[in-house]
């Protein structure tokens, strides 16, 4: 089977992107491989992490290539001449647009820290801590025109104890995501 290339979006943190930078360096998202992080955000963590493991980088403002539709067009050209055929959103902070989502429909996907379709959109751990449910969860889908709307590939619950801060709710949030994301990222590579 041929190696699936992965591009990893991130805006922030980037502990996402980095677990699953380490678990492609095992060969454990066989046939898939990361091997490049792009970013709306040049000074974030998760461009600094990048470097300094000689990932390779696509880091602009949008304001720096002339709005959204540019930078996406840019985007775009370097994905195809990377040959990268797998798009995975973790924690890229914007709304994907028509430039980038054409010619990667249902070969993008996204993790959610909700069980979807509950608590869509920003900050999403605090959301379920204002609405005082029992449980939240983690939602990984494929990228459509909507937020957080897409199919729906694979999903965990989470307890929500009482005493949870977001803080803690969030620790436990990654924690899920840390193990669900690698290996979801695996098996869709699998049915590329
Ligand atoms: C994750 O909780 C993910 O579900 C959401 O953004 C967060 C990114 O965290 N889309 P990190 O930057 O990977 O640490």
């Amino acid at each position: 089977m041929s190696e699936i290339r992965i591009a990893v979006f991130a805006s922030g943190t980037g502990s996402n992107f980095r677990r699953l930078h380490e678990v492609s360096e095992r060969g454990e998202l066989a046939p898939g491989k990361v091997v490049l992080l792009v970013s709306d955000q040049p000074s974030c963590l998760a461009v600094s992490y990048a470097r300094k493991a000689h990932v390779p980088v696509i880091a602009h403002t949008f304001k720096e290539l002339g709005g959204k539709a540019a930078w996406e067009a840019h985007v775009v050209e370097k994905l195809r001449e990377e040959g990268v055929s797998l798009i995975a959103l973790a924690g890229y902070m914007r709304l994907v647009g028509d430039t980038l989502l054409s010619p990667y429909k249902g070969r993008m996907i996204n993790i959610h820290p909700s069980y979807l379709p509950e608590f869509p959109g920003l900050d999403a751990v605090q959301q379920a801590l204002d609405a005082k449910v029992p449980e939240t969860g983690v939602t990984i889908h494929f990228v459509d025109e909507g937020l957080d709307s897409g199919p729906i590939i694979d999903q965990r619950r989470i307890q929500i104890e009482p005493t949870d801060t977001h803080e803690t709710l969030l620790q436990k949030v990654h924690a899920v995501e840390h193990q669900l994301f690698p290996q979801v990222v695996q098996r869709v590579c699998t049915s590329c």
